[in-house]
C-alpha cells in the first residue's frame, strides 16, 4: 500500500487577481488530506471516498474528481488496465470549496503513486503532477492551490512560466478562523465571470488589478515584520477589491463583518467566493474563540485553525 498526504490551504491575498499574474500570498492549514492506493484485482481504478464533506460537494463533484484522477494517472505514467488499483481518501480537511480541498487531494494521490509504484517522485514533480490534476476541477488553475497543499507553509506565488515560488517565514504561527458557508461554488464558473467581466469593462477592472498589486507588496513586507494589524488591515481591502470583481456573496460579506464586529484583525473571503469560506485574522486563542463561538451561534461551521504552520 502506498500513502500520501496534501495540505488544506487559504489564500490570505490576491485570489483570482493571481490568474492575471498578480503575486498572491497563501499558507498551509493545520488540516490535511491522506490519500491510499492499494493494488488490486480486475481492470482500472476506484475511489472510496471518506473525508468528511459540506453537504452535496462531493456529489457535485464527482465528474471533476473522475477527470481529475485519470489526469493524475495519466501524469504520473500508470497504465491501471494493466495494474488495477483502488484509490482511499480520508484525513482531517473538509472537502469543501475554499480550502483548497481538491489540491490537497491530488497531492495526496500523487505521493501515494510514488510509494505503490516506487517512483521516488519529488516534492517538484509530485506538484506537477497535482497540477495536471487540478486541471480537472478548475479548468486553467493557476497552480497556487497545489504549490500550498504540496509544499505548506507560507508561500509568495506569481503565476508565470515557469511561476515564481518563494517561501514567506512567520516569525510564529498565527490563529485564524474559517467561516464556512456551506455553500458548495463552481471555482471555475466564479474564474470565469472574472474573465468576462473584465473583457468588457477593461478600464474599471484595470485598476482595480493595480491596487491588488500593490497590496501583494503591503501584504509581504506586512507579514515578514509580523505587523499583523496591518495584515488584517490589508485583508479588509482585499474583500473590498474581491467584491467589486463581484465573486463575494452574502453569506461571505456576512461571516465576514462578522468576525471583524467580534475583534478579528481583518477578514476577507478566501479561494473561488460565491460560496465556500472565509477567513478571519484572530491572533490569540482568546479572539480566534469569540470569532468562532460568533458564527457558530448564527449557524455556520467555523474552522480553527492557524497560519504559518
Ligand atoms: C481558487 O482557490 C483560487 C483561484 O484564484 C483560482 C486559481 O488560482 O486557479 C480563484
Amino acid at each position: 500500500m502506498g500513502e500520501g498526504s496534501g495540505y488544506g490551504k487559504v489564500i490570505l491575498f490576491n485570489e483570482h487577481f493571481v490568474v492575471y499574474g498578480i503575486p498572491a500570498i497563501a499558507s498551509a492549514i493545520g488540516s490535511k488530506t491522506i490519500a491510499r492506493v492499494d493494488k488490486t484485482e480486475g481492470t482500472g481504478w476506484t475511489i472510496k471516498d471518506e473525508r468528511p464533506e459540506t453537504p452535496g460537494y462531493k456529489k457535485n463533484k464527482m465528474d471533476h474528481q473522475n477527470d481529475s484522477i485519470e489526469r493524475i494517472l495519466k501524469a504520473a505514467g500508470i497504465d491501471v488496465n494493466q495494474t488495477p488499483i483502488n484509490i482511499y481518501l480520508g484525513g482531517d480537511l473538509k472537502a469543501a470549496s475554499g480550502v483548497g480541498a481538491s489540491a490537497a487531494s491530488c497531492a495526496a494521490i500523487a505521493r501515494a503513486l510514488s510509494v505503490q509504484f516506487n517512483l521516488g517522485f519529488s516534492d517538484e514533480r509530485v506538484n506537477e503532477i497535482a497540477y495536471e490534476g487540478e486541471k480537472g476541477y478548475h479548468g486553467t488553475p493557476s497552480g497556487i492551490d497545489n504549490t500550498a497543499a504540496t509544499f505548506g507553509g507560507l508561500i509568495w506565488f506569481k503565476r508565470g512560466d515557469p511561476s515564481f515560488i518563494k517561501r514567506l517565514a512567520l516569525k510564529q504561527p498565527v490563529e485564524i478562523v474559517m467561516g464556512n458557508t456551506g455553500v458548495v461554488a463552481n471555482t471555475k464558473a466564479a474564474v470565469a465571470g472574472v474573465k468576462e467581466r473584465k473583457e468588457n469593462e477593461p478600464e474599471k477592472y484595470d485598476k482595480i488589478f493595480d491596487e491588488a498589486k500593490e497590496l501583494a507588496q503591503k501584504a509581504r513586507s506586512a507579514l515578514e515584520v509580523h505587523d499583523l494589524q496591518t495584515v488584517g488591515q490589508l485583508m479588509n481591502k482585499n474583500h473590498e477589491l474581491l467584491q467589486q470583481i463581484e465573486v463575494s456573496s452574502q453569506d461571505l460579506d456576512f461571516l465576514v463583518k462578522l468576525a471583524r464586529d467580534n475583534g478579528a484583525h481583518g477578514a476577507k473571503m478566501t479561494g473561488g467566493g460565491l460560496g465556500g469560506y472565509m477567513v478571519a485574522l484572530t491572533p490569540g486563542k482568546e479572539v480566534q474563540e469569540k470569532v468562532a463561538q460568533a458564527m457558530e451561534k448564527e449557524g455556520f461551521e467555523a474552522l480553527i485553525t492557524k497560519i504559518g504552520v
